[in-house]
């Protein structure tokens, strides 16, 4: 299968993963305190729904995306939001901030990647988490076992995910997702990771 290229499919509007709003999983994690202040990231953000729900005068929270057009969407959208908000259009695998990440939240970006991107995957969010950095997973579509359908958006669960992050990460929370976008009942999971001391 050809990859992705998201950057027409931004410029085509051919966007079909784009739910409008951020997932009410995003929303209840905020509930229960669980995202914490400073330096948030959201890779593979869109339309950067998410950026505007994480926004908080104590946070610096930064989306990246490949697509620009995508980052016009979100500035014409979202023209002020409390805090420092950054959109970045860059590749993750390259992205090199001055500085590592308090909290990261990652939703159909892992899941969008080729298989064969996973392990440059984890080893990005390595280096871009810092030690005691939590890695926010909310894992769609959730299948176990997998079956092998192809993605985008490929099937994911926690063991698969695991198997990419365990060795420099521990699992914090696991936990079936009661409220979803429209269509996506039963098909998300979350799991929190904490970056442990190098
Ligand atoms: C399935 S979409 C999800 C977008 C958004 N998270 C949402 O839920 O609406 C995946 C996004 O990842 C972006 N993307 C794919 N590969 C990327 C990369 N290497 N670096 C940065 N963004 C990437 C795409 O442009 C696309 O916007």
């Amino acid at each position: 299968m050809a990859p992705v290229d998201w950057r027409q499919a931004w410029k085509t509007g051919v966007t079909p993963w784009d739910a409008g709003a951020s997932p009410p999983a995003l929303r209840g994690l905020l509930d229960r305190g669980a995202v914490p202040g400073g330096r948030v990231l959201v890779p593979g953000c869109g339309t950067g729904y998410d950026l505007a729900t994480l926004a908080r005068e104590d946070r610096e929270v930064v989306g990246i995306d490949l697509s620009d057009d995508a980052r016009t969407a979100f500035l014409a959208e979202h023209p002020s939001l409390p805090g420092s908000v950054v959109y970045e259009v860059t590749d993750f695998f390259s992205y090199a901030p001055a500085r590592g990440f308090d909290f990261v939240w990652d939703y159909t970006f892992f899941c969008a990647l080729d298989p064969d991107q996973r392990s440059a995957w984890s080893q990005t969010m390595k280096r871009l988490v810092e030690p005691a950095g939590v890695l926010a997973t909310l894992l769609f579509p959730f299948e176990d076992p997998i079956s092998d359908r192809a993605g985008p958006p490929w099937p994911i669960n926690t063991e698969m995910v695991r198997s990419y992050v365990e060795d420099a990460f521990e699992e914090l929370d696991t936990a079936e997702v009661a409220h979803t976008h429209p269509g996506r009942e039963g098909k998300e999971r979350l799991a929190l990771w904490r970056r442990r001391e190098p």
